[in-house]
């Protein structure tokens, strides 16, 4: 069988970058999608990926045809996409009370419209050649609400809704679409969290530390798995504990 090709959007990004080493590891040919415009950005995460099948390609995932001219650039190559790992995500966070429509539409854009835009210009030739592994990355937040995301917490709780409408619709195609929600992890978003605000959700936390980004991508590894095809339609929490439910 041809080595299969993985896409992750937000691919230079904390969780993104641990995604991408963790499927190149598991033989996977990695395209990581992300903005071009942080030329510093974009070489540490080259040195970080130095020696796997990783590479990156400049996308802005909010831009509907950019997504398209992305794909058909990879399927003309002959190269699926077969995986496609939806892990771009921003914050804009603030109340309600104080928020702009740029503040929302920002956060609506690029964490789900750009589900839409991809998956959208994919899903005909993941069925077309009856295989795909879609993964949605989406938030513990997006399952509790946050204060002070009210976008960010729309947009996550969007994608789990997405998630199983797609899978449903391209069950009997070979193609499974799943979600994964972490919880507060390393990286830099939550970094951006006052100290005060973060030690009190750390401690809220039943296993007592942020997760490691290689704990997310060690789950999206898994979904992505040929072996994985009868999960579809589910969302995965890897959040500490952090929210239990069934
Ligand atoms: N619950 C209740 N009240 C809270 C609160 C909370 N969680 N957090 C803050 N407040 C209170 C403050 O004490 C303050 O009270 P006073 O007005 O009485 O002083 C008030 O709410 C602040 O209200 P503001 O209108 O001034 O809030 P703001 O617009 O300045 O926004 C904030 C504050 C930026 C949202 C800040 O609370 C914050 O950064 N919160 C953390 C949000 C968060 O967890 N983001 C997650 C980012 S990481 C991520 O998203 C990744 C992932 O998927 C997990």
């Amino acid at each position: 069988m041809d080595k299969r090709t993985a896409v992750v959007t937000g691919g230079i990004g904390g969780l993104g970058t641990a995604i991408c080493i963790a499927l190149a590891r598991a033989g996977r040919r990695v395209v990581a999608a992300d903005l071009g415009g942080h030329p510093e950005r974009v070489a540490r995460f080259q040195a970080e990926v130095d020696g796997l099948d990783v590479r990156f390609a400049p996308l802005d995932v909010s831009d509907f045809d950019a997504c398209g001219e992305f794909v058909r650039g990879i399927e003309t190559a002959g190269q699926g996409p077969d995986i496609l790992v939806n892990a771009a995500g921003i914050t804009r966070d603030t109340t309600l009370r104080k928020m702009d429509r740029g503040q929302w539409e920002s956060v609506l854009s690029v964490n789900l419209d750009s589900v839409f835009n991809l998956c959208r210009h994919a899903i005909d030739g993941m069925t077309g050649r009856g295989f795909g592994r879609i993964v949605n990355i989406s938030s513990v937040n997006g399952q509790t609400g946050q204060f002070g995301q009210t976008n960010y917490s729309a947009a996550k709780a969007g994608m789990h809704g997405f998630t199983m409408a797609l899978a449903r619709e391209v069950a009997r195609k070979g193609v499974t679409v799943n979600s994964v929600s972490p919880g507060y992890c390393e990286t830099a978003l939550v970094a951006a969290i006052p100290d005060e605000i973060r030690q009190g959700i750390v401690d809220k936390v039943p296993v007592g530390r942020l997760g490691h980004p290689d704990e997310i991508a060690r789950t999206v590894a898994f979904l992505s798995d040929d072996e994985a095809g009868y999960i579809t339609g589910a969302n995965i929490p890897v959040n500490g504990g952090l929210y239990m439910a069934f």
